[in-house]
């Protein structure tokens, strides 16, 4: 199963404030929900909460947290103790790729596990942001994949789809 990251970080690697997004852009979002539609999509507790506590349609949503009793009993939620746990019943669903979506806690967790990073870079910056994505290690990714996307009256910001792929071999 391929493990991949899905995130959107502006120029400072920020990606959320008071536990919501920074921006709005609606070609991210689309993206987003033809990316993950169908497969199991990993976050954090918190970032479960920011989307009202209601799971992501078409989609398993795995839940992470220390008190996973608490979480609410729902269709398509599945609450996980913890990263491991959250992988294994990724793994139980029979897919081959599995998304973590967030956030920045979970995100730092899940650097070392990654295959694949998704990450739409916003071309802003938001000094003031309470939550960022950790630095990509180059020693370990590298781009395969870019689009550039201009601003519009939709988009406040320019920004660029991005695939990073684990290096393999880092000597070559
Ligand atoms: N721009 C983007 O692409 C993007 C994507 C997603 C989220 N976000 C933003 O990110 C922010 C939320 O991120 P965050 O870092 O505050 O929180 P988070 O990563 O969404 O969730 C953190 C919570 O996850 C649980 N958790 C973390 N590690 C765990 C572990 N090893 N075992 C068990 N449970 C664990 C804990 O829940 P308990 O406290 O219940 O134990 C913890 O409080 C929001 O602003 C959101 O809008 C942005």
């Amino acid at each position: 199963m391929i493990i991949s990251l899905v995130v959107a970080a502006s120029e400072n690697n920020a990606i959320g404030l008071d536990n919501a997004l920074l921006w709005k852009l609606p070609n991210d979002m689309k993206f987003f929900k033809n990316l993950t539609w169908g497969m199991p999509v990993i976050m954090g507790r918190k970032t479960f909460a920011s989307m009202a506590s209601k799971p992501l349609p078409g989609r398993i949503n795995i839940v992470i947290s220390r008190n996973p009793n608490a979480l609410p009993i729902m269709e398509n939620v599945w609450p996980a103790s913890s990263l491991e746990n959250a992988l294994a019943l990724a793994l139980s669903s029979d897919c081959r790729e599995a998304f973590v979506i967030g956030g920045g806690d979970i995100y730092k967790q899940c650097m070392t596990m990654a295959d694949r990073i998704y990450m739409t870079r916003v071309h802003a910056s938001y000094p003031d942001a309470d939550t960022f994505f950790p630095a990509i290690d180059e020693t370990f990714f590298r781009i395969e994949h870019a689009v550039d996307m201009p601003s519009d009256e939709k988009h406040a910001h320019s920004y660029r789809f991005e695939t990073w792929q684990r290096v393999d071999d880092t000597t070559s």
